[in-house]
């Protein structure tokens, strides 16, 4: 069995999407191949992919509650090629989107289920994940925690002597709780949309989010993205901008 993980993300590294995917592919058994669909540049590339392969797997953002619009040239060029060589696939997505509620995500699932519909394939399911922004966030710190950790302890083995520092590994282990506690839902349904994949069996529509009460989300939200737009120069757009309006 052979699974083409696709991450649509336009982002060229640490997409949230990518990440999605990748985290999947790790339930997944088979033959696995995992590819970026960005551009026109990649169309060739993943139709040639998928020639042998049983099953496809779109991880893509939400943008402006649907496909982001690089993806829909890949749907119809595809589309084409499934009514020529009618590949006999099946078709998984993965969507996440910024908001906290992953039920956002359901027009983006209409709209691949209708072109899974008019290409002739078989059209498994999604899943939608609010809160894919903070979800992608958490899972880079927790890489640099784990890092800062590591380079803690090699430090206190050195000046004093003692390794492991225990302390320094309880600290990270919190760490690593908060996250598997926020990303919880997250985890199951991604397990449970690969087993589905494994036993070939539709998975449905579901919904999940990062388990945080909307109220907190919304100010973590606000403080990043105010933090992100000072930085980027977006907040008085044109005040700090170094981007001269074309
Ligand atoms: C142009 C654009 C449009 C977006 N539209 C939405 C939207 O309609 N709803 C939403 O919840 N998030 C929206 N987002 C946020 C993305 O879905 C979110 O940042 C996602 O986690 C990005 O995934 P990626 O890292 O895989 O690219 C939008 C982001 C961009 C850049």
């Amino acid at each position: 069995m052979k699974t083409v993980f696709l991450d649509c993300s336009p982002k060229t590294k640490l997409s949230a999407s990518g990440f999605v995917a990748s985290m999947t592919g790790v339930f997944v058994s088979g033959n696995k191949k995992k590819m970026k669909l960005r551009t026109k540049a990649d169309h060739e590339a993943v139709l040639k992919e998928l020639e042998d392969a049983d099953t496809v797997v779109f991880s893509m953002p939400l943008y402006v509650d649907g496909v982001p619009s690089h993806v829909l040239p890949f749907l119809q060029e595809m589309e084409k090629w499934c009514r020529d060589n009618n590949p006999g696939l099946r078709v998984y997505v993965i969507a996440n989107n910024g908001f906290i509620e992953g039920r956002q995500n359901e027009s983006l699932m209409q709209v691949m289920e209708n072109f899974c519909i008019r290409s002739g394939i078989e059209w498994c399911g999604g899943l939608g994940i609010g809160g894919g922004v903070m979800m992608n966030v958490m899972r880079i710190m927790i890489m640099v925690f784990l890092g800062l950790t590591v380079l803690k302890l090699a430090i206190s083995g050195v000046n004093t002597g003692v390794f492991p520092e225990m302390g320094y590994i309880y600290g990270f282990l919190e760490d690593l709780a908060v996250v598997l506690i926020l990303g919880c839902g997250i985890i199951t349904f991604d397990i449970w949309l690969a087993s589905c994949i494994n036993r070939k069996k539709a998975y449905g529509k579901h919904y999940t989010r990062i388990m945080l009460p909307s109220f907190v989300f919304i100010i973590f939200a606000d403080i990043f993205f105010t933090i992100i737009s000072i930085l980027k120069g977006g907040i008085f757009r044109g005040w700090f901008s170094r981007k001269k309006p074309g």
